[in-house]
């Protein structure tokens, strides 16, 4: 799986898509954040995310981990000299063996997974968060209407031959979640529906 070649117009292109409900479902529990917080990003993409945190808050610390080469330089080259102290990011796919954190996000990172996968990535992550800690997912949800459904087929297809991801079909996320015991706190949805943005605790 590679973004490398989507990278410079992915931003554009889902904003396209999804105009502002991308960037609005992925900021709405930002401000949850609770100040000093140790972040775990993956998957971030370009990292605009990193500015819409550090806008909402000052004083917490982030790990960003991106498999594509090209969409971590464009994560890299955004964050300001001063703020560089206070990101590490790592160019990688294996998912954290170490470290605590007070919250993880995932942003359209789970649906790139087929259900085995995702079941162990989910486990992983998981032991990765603090007791009391959060965990942000954003993500599609299939509400079963055929817009959605035809929607998501043209995306599975799309991103198959542009970045050769392993899914084929959205897995069901959020189940695979409450199998392994998260508690959803709370949640909104936008794009009527489509899009879900929810936090979740151990
Ligand atoms: C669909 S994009 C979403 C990017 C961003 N979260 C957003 O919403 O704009 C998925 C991102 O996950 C990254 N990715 C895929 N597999 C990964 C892995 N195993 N570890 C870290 N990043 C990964 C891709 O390179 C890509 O940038």
């Amino acid at each position: 799986m590679s973004f490398d070649s989507i990278a410079p117009v992915y931003d554009s292109l889902s904003r396209m898509v999804y105009g502002k409900s991308i960037v609005a479902a992925q900021n709405h529990f930002l401000k949850y954040i609770p100040e000093g917080s140790h972040i775990l990003i993956v998957g971030g993409g370009t990292g605009w995310i990193i500015d819409a945190i550090f806008e909402v808050n000052r004083t917490c610390s982030i790990v960003y981990l991106e498999a594509s080469q090209k969409m971590l330089q464009k994560a890299q080259a955004r964050v300001d000299a001063d703020d560089q102290p206070r990101v590490k990011f790592l160019f990688q796919s294996e998912m954290p063996s170490e470290g605590s954190y007070d919250v993880i996000i995932t942003n359209f990172f789970l649906d790139l997974f087929p259900p085995h996968k995702l079941v162990s990535i989910l486990h992983q992550l998981k032991d990765r968060m603090k007791h009391d800690g959060r965990w942000i997912v954003t993500d599609f949800v299939d509400g079963g209407k055929l817009w959605q459904r035809l929607l998501l087929q043209l995306m599975y297809w799309f991103f198959k031959r542009i970045s050769k991801i392993e899914a084929t079909t959205l897995p069901p996320w959020s189940l695979l979640l409450a199998e392994d015991g998260m508690q959803k706190v709370e949640e909104k949805h936008f794009y009527v529906g489509f899009i879900e943005t929810a936090i979740y605790q151990k």
